[in-house]
């Protein structure tokens, strides 16, 4: 069965751009972004890992460590990335994993074989520092992902946890946010200082929590 939400990602080792890494060391106390992709030189794939790479700063702010996966290997990773670097303007500052024996990519599911038996699909999976999996998305090779989105999710997955509390529809930072249920709305005046707004018993809202 695939990895699900709440399930403890697999720890695993593997040869990459900046050598052999165990990937729990590589986590360290940081939220992962694990992405993959379905192979080395292709357009698609590198607009995505430019993106990613574009993104250095945003992820750090949020104490999320990027790393990426295909089942090419680290010379044509090496390759690669001059191209990405060149043709996206940026710098890849994040590792990419060789799955030649795409060990890493069948233990989280990212081959999908009536999609393609011998590449990846894009996968994303979030992980929190505790190692567990906390979001997942799936694309098909042919269709690039949405990193404001994957930025976004990170952003009400890191609020969710610091503030009980849940994002409506299409929320996007600065948005008001929901109140958990699990709060008495007495309780929750006082949790939340900035006011709530009570819409009917279960819909209360509050402003961004962590915003000044
Ligand atoms: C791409 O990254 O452009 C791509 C890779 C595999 C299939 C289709 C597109």
């Amino acid at each position: 069965m695939s990895l699900q939400l709440g399930d403890q990602a697999p720890n695993f080792k593997a040869q990459t751009t900046i050598g052999e890494i165990d990937f729990y060391e590589f986590l360290g106390d940081h939220w992962g972004l694990l992405l993959s992709h379905p192979g080395d030189f292709t357009p698609v794939c590198t607009t995505e890992l430019g993106r990613t790479a574009q993104l250095n700063n945003e992820f750090a702010k949020r104490h999320v460590k990027a790393i990426a996966i295909s089942v090419d290997s680290v010379e044509d990773h090496h390759g690669w990335i001059k191209d990405i670097n060149e043709t996206q303007h940026t710098e890849v500052d994040f590792p990419l994993i060789a799955d030649k024996d795409k060990k890493v990519a069948e233990l989280y599911g990212m081959i999908h074989p009536n999609a393609s038996a011998t590449s990846t699909v894009r996968s994303v999976f979030v992980i929190d520092p505790n190692k567990k999996v906390r979001l997942t998305l799936t694309y098909p090779a042919a269709i690039g992902r949405n990193f404001n989105e994957i930025v976004r999710a990170i952003d009400a997955l890191q609020l969710s946890d610091n503030y009980s509390i849940a994002t409506p529809v299409d929320w996007v930072v600065g948005g008001d946010v929901i109140i958990s249920n699990a709060i008495k709305t007495a309780d929750a005046l006082k949790k939340f200082p900035k006011g709530v707004k009570e819409v009917n018993a279960y819909i209360r809202y509050t402003p961004q929590p962590d915003l000044n």
